[in-house]
C-alpha cells in the first residue's frame, strides 16, 4: 500500500463550499434568515407584483429599471421573429432524436447548437453578448415548445411576436392563445425563477465564463447543473411525489413514512434560507388561483398538506420548487417539461452573470486537499 498525502495542513472550506463567498457582485442579493430576495436592490415581492419578465431581464442586465423608450426597444427584440425563430436545421435535427429524450436533453444540447447559428459566435465583446443572450432568451421558449410539439407529433407553432416572452410560450406549446390569468401567473414565474445569486447553475455558468469562453458554453453548463434533482429538477420530482402521494388524506401518513425512511423531501430546504424561500409564497398564491380556475385543487391542497406536515415534522421550509410545478400543470404542461421552463427563465441570471464576470474577469481555478497515494510504483501490466 502507498503512501497517502499528509499535507492535511490546508484550510479546508466546508463540504459543498457552504457559506464560502468566492466573489463580489451587484445582481442578486439573498437574505436568508429573513427570507428576502432582491435583483440589483429591487425586492422580488415588488417585482413579483408590478413588473414583467421583459423589464426584469433588462434590470438584469444593465443594472437599472429601463426608461419607457428603452423598454420598448428591448421588449421588441425579445418580441422579434427575427429573434425568436429556430434555424431550420435545428428544427431538422430535433426530429432525429428518439422521441423519449428528455425536454431537458434537448434544451442542453439544442442551446448549444444555436451557437452554431449564432452570427456573433466568435465575438465575447459586451455588447455581442448582449446579442447573443437576447437571441438565446427570445429562442429557448421556441426550443422548449418545438420538442414538446415535434414528440407528440404536432405541427410546430410560429412565435407570434404580438404576445409577450411567457404568452407567446404558452400559446406555441398549445397551439392556443393562453387565458389572461395563464399568461399573467407565467410572467410572474418568469420573474421568480430569473436569478438566485450563486446557486449551483449560475456558479457553474461564471466557472465557465471565466476561461472567457462564450454565453452559450456558460448557458449549457447552467443547464446541465440544473437538470439535477438537488437544485432546478426538484419542481418535476415534487409532482412526481404528488401523483404518488393521490390523496390529501393520505398526505400526512406519507410525509411521516418518507421522514421514517430518511427520504429526500423535494421543493423542500435549501443551503441558504432558513425560513421559507420568498418565491414559494408567490408560487402558493397563483398555483391557488389557477386551481380554483380550472376548478381542481387537488394538486394544491395534496401540497399544502405535505407543506404542513413537513414544516411541523422536520423544521424545513418550501423552497420555490414545492408550487411551481402545480402552477404549470394547471395550464396542462407535462411534468417534464417544468425544468426546462426553469432554465427559460434562469438564462435571464445566467447572462447577466457572464456579463458581470466578463467585465472583472479572473480565472477561477480553485484547489483539492489531496488525500490519495503519492508513491504508487507503476508495475507493468503483465505483473499485475
Ligand atoms: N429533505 C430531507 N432532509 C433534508 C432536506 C430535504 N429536502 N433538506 C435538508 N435536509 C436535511 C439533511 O438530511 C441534513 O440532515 P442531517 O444533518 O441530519 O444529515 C440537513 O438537512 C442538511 O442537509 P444538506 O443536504 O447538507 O443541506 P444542503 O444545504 O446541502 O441542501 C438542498 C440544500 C440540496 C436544497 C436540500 O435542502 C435538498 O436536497 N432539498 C431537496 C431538493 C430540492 O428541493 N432542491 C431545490 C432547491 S431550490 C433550487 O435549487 C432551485
Amino acid at each position: 500500500m502507498a503512501d497517502t498525502a499528509a499535507n492535511s495542513q490546508v484550510n479546508l472550506i466546508k463540504a459543498g463550499l457552504e457559506d464560502a463567498v468566492v466573489s463580489t457582485s451587484e445582481i442578486c442579493f439573498i437574505d436568508g434568515q429573513k427570507g428576502r430576495l432582491l435583483y440589483r436592490g429591487f425586492d422580488v415581492d415588488d417585482l413579483a407584483a408590478q413588473s414583467t419578465f421583459e423589464e426584469t431581464v433588462y434590470l438584469l442586465w444593465y443594472g437599472h429599471l429601463p426608461t419607457r423608450k428603452e423598454l420598448e426597444a428591448h421588449t421588441k427584440a425579445l418580441s422579434a421573429t427575427a429573434n425568436r425563430k429556430l434555424p431550420p436545421k435545428l428544427i431538422a435535427m430535433l426530429r432525429l432524436f428518439p422521441k423519449k429524450t428528455t425536454p431537458m436533453e434537448i434544451l442542453r444540447t439544442g442551446v448549444s447548437a444555436l451557437s452554431a447559428f449564432d452570427p456573433d459566435a466568435d465575438d465575447n465583446s459586451r455588447e455581442a453578448t448582449l446579442r447573443k443572450s437576447i437571441r438565446l432568451t427570445a429562442q429557448m421558449p421556441t426550443l422548449v415548445a418545438a420538442w414538446e410539439r415535434i414528440r407528440r407529433g404536432k405541427p410546430l407553432m410560429t412565435p407570434n411576436p404580438k404576445l409577450n416572452l411567457a404568452g407567446n410560450f404558452l400559446y406555441m406549446m398549445s397551439g392556443k392563445p393562453p387565458t389572461p390569468l395563464a399568461a399573467k401567473t407565467f410572467d410572474v414565474a418568469l420573474i421568480l425563477h430569473a436569478d438566485h445569486e450563486f446557486n449551483a447553475s449560475t456558479f457553474a455558468a461564471r466557472v465557465t465564463a471565466a476561461t472567457l469562453s462564450d454565453v452559450h458554453s456558460g448557458v449549457v453548463s447552467g443547464i446541465g447543473a440544473l437538470k439535477g434533482p438537488l437544485h432546478g429538477g426538484a419542481n418535476e420530482q415534487v409532482m412526481l411525489m404528488v401523483d404518488k402521494i393521490k390523496d390529501p388524506a393520505k398526505a400526512g401518513a406519507f410525509i411521516k413514512k418518507a421522514i421514517a425512511d430518511k427520504a429526500r423531501l423535494m421543493g423542500f430546504g435549501h443551503r441558504v434560507y432558513r425560513v421559507e424561500d420568498p418565491r414559494a409564497k408567490h408560487l402558493r398564491r397563483l398555483a391557488t388561483e389557477l386551481g380554483q380556475q380550472i376548478h381542481d385543487m387537488h394538486y394544491v391542497e395534496i401540497l399544502n398538506t405535505v407543506a404542513a406536515a413537513v414544516t411541523a415534522e422536520k423544521h424545513i421550509y418550501p423552497n420555490v420548487d414545492l408550487y411551481s410545478g402545480a402552477a404549470y400543470a394547471a395550464m396542462g404542461i407535462s411534468t417534464d417539461q417544468f425544468t426546462p421552463i426553469f432554465a427559460m427563465s434562469r438564462v435571464a441570471g445566467w447572462a447577466a452573470h457572464v456579463l458581470e464576470q466578463h467585465g472583472n474577469n479572473r480565472l477561477i481555478r480553485p484547489r483539492s486537499d489531496y488525500i490519495g497515494a503519492t508513491e504508487a510504483r507503476y508495475v507493468s501490466l503483465a505483473d499485475r
